[in-house]
């Protein structure tokens, strides 16, 4: 078996404004917790356009886009930093696949979310995403 280090990282998290509006943020939290990574930081605040634009810079043109910059900007998230092992990938797999559709039971997205416009969570996808998603959304 190849062996797999366990590298420190820093993941940027948000609880999205339809799981907020639902009264889901303890639940959610709590699997985050549950995982045994560090909250070194947790706020709830809101996503400004600019903010939202440039964390989905990738996303410009595509046909969900100008909903997504809607949906991201339209009330209450929890934004939170979170580190430990490998937290990343941890914290990817804990979310469950982008459409909550087709997201496993026991995943965040899985057993909180019906569809993919309003999927409950965003998570980092790289640690590189990671660094310059926290700089977009806590400036530090
Ligand atoms: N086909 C689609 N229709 C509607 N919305 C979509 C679609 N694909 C992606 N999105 C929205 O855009 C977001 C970003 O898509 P991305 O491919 O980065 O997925 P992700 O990395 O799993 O999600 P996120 O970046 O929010 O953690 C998704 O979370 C979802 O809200
Ligand atoms: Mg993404």
């Amino acid at each position: 078996m190849t062996e797999r280090k366990n590298v420190e990282q820093k993941t940027f998290i948000m609880i999205k404004p339809d799981a907020v509006a639902r009264g889901l943020i303890a639940p959610i939290v709590q699997r985050f917790e549950n995982t045994g990574l560090t909250i070194e930081r947790l706020e709830l605040g809101t996503v400004t356009p600019e903010q939202a634009a440039e964390n989905y810079a990738e996303h410009e043109g595509k046909p969900f886009y100008p909903g997504l910059i809607e949906y991201i900007t339209s009330g209450p998230v929890v934004k939170m930093v979170l580190s430990g092992p490998e937290a990343v990938m941890v914290c990817r797999k804990l979310m469950g696949a982008t459409n909550p559709r087709d997201a496993a039971p026991g995943t965040i997205r899985g057993d909180f979310g019906l569809v993919v416009d309003a999927n409950v969570v965003h998570g980092s996808d790289s640690p590189e995403s990671a660094l310059r998603e926290i700089e977009i959304f806590f400036g530090d």
